[in-house]
């Protein structure tokens, strides 16, 4: 599709609910006792792919608008499906399910669509077994068949910080005889599994870099409201940021300080976010912003700070291309294990616009020139929907637009994307 530019974006939105937080409400609430009850769930490909399989694996599941119910089985009611859970290109859903399948009866089965069955998955496998359960991988990859073993518990250190590794970890945890699980990481992944086993009654003790957690018998049912993803609010965060004369508010974003690094960086870069009405939902912090156009400074960021911002690298890339001066990230070679290798497909989608930006192993360098790039051409996203997000912001902020292929990947995230950007968009 064409990307035309954009003189500036105006409005008011609210993003919907944030998709990390959604696949847990449903997975927890697939094992809570009693009926869960959401607002705010955020429907894409990817939640949906968890709604059929906490169907496959015996809960109900009703949706409806952003509504979810999700009639629990309880810690250990779980049927065996009669045949493998498609977990599609949801790589949160096939890293966190296994934690909960091994605390089962049964042999479970997990595939991926093409992107998903080439990303690494031993790093869940590892610490499960270590456990005692019983898991293989296709060298590495999906299928992942989980088979249940009397589980114990494990101190895990994570050689790279994972929120889906850690999260898999503290679930099987709930099921390991005799005290805690321990999730340690070398720097500090995002929280949504601890605050949410907290609420539903499980013992998590927290600390820094550490998470554990202690057996329980059950969990109680979830009463939530998800707040809007800050991941999806983030192409429209930089678009208003980057087009001089925008002034646009998003309504109950999430700001779960594990998931703001990025917003912090715009703000150490120049950029002018504001925050309202600071509350929280459902044990989650929220807030409104209020975002206008900025002149940007360069900014480097590290493997420290790259967890709380690890799905908005590409959009900092595009950031950092018009800022003054030159930008780089280090520690970020997760980036080339998404659902995509991000640190090429950001290059491929930056420079036919006319960005100066060289790949490293571990991130890249950006030489930031303040002005809107040149843009023209086509750029693909790969089906990776942070990708597709980046390339329709790339567009409008360019001065002649592009031609995207695969815009429709963004729906994996955000199926309405594209009509909302369009809409505040003007030309
Ligand atoms: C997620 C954690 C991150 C992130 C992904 C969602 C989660 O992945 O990139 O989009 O919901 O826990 P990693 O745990 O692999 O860093």
């Amino acid at each position: 599709m064409t990307i035309e530019p954009a003189a500036s974006v105006q409005g008011d939105i609210a993003v919907p609910g944030d998709k990390s937080i959604s696949h847990r409400a449903l997975l927890l609430g697939m094992v809570a006792d009693g009926e869960s009850e959401v607002d705010g769930f955020g429907v894409s490909k990817d939640t949906l792919s968890t709604v059929a399989a906490a169907r496959a694996l015996g809960a109900g599941v009703e949706v409806e608008g952003d509504r979810l119910r999700v009639q629990g089985v309880g810690l250990r009611g779980i049927r065996e499906p009669a045949g493998p859970l498609d977990c599609g290109n949801a790589g949160t859903l096939m890293r966190l399910l296994p934690g909960i399948l091994a605390g089962q009866e049964g042999r479970f089965e997990l595939l991926g669509d093409e992107s998903l069955s080439t990303r690494p998955m031993e790093r869940i496998a590892e610490p499960l077994r270590a456990m005692g359960a019983r898991v293989t991988t296709a060298e590495g990859h999906a299928p992942v068949v989980v088979e249940a073993g009397g589980l114990r518990p494990v101190r895990w250190e994570l050689p790279v910080a994972s929120a889906q590794v850690k999260s898999c970890v503290l679930l099987a945890g709930l099921y390991a005889e005799d005290g805690p699980t321990t999730a340690v990481e070398p720097h500090a992944s995002r929280d949504h599994t601890e605050r949410m086993l907290e609420a539903m009654g499980a013992r998590v003790r927290r600390g820094p870099r550490e998470a554990s957690v202690w057996p329980v018998e059950r969990l109680g049912p979830l009463r939530t409201t998800i707040p809007g993803d800050v991941s999806s609010a983030a192409p429209f965060v930089v678009a208003a940021t980057l087009l001089a004369g925008s002034k646009l508010r998003l309504h109950g974003v999430g700001l779960n300080p594990t998931r703001t690094g990025f917003l912090d960086v715009l703000e150490r870069m120049g950029g002018r976010i504001a925050v309202f009405n600071r509350r929280s939902a459902g044990g989650e912090p929220v807030g409104d912003l209020e975002v206008e156009a900025a002149e940007l400074v360069a900014t480097s960021i590290g493997a420290e700070e790259v967890p709380s911002l690890v799905d908005e690298l590409p959009l900092f890339a595009l950031a950092a291309g018009m800022a003054h001066g030159d930008s780089v990230v280090t520690g970020a070679q997760e980036l080339r294990v998404k659902e995509s290798d991000r640190v090429e497909s950001v290059k491929d989608v930056l420079r036919p616009l006319g960005i100066h930006i060289e790949t490293r192993h571990d991130g890249f360098r950006v030489r930031g020139v303040p002005s809107r790039p040149q843009g023209g051409g086509v750029v693909d996203a790969r089906g990776d929907h942070r990708i597709a997000m980046l390339g329709a912001v790339a567009g409008l902020v360019s001065r002649q637009g592009i031609e995207l292929r695969g815009a429709e990947s963004a729906a994996v995230s955000f199926p309405d994307f594209l009509p909302m950007l369009d809409s505040l968009a003007l030309r």
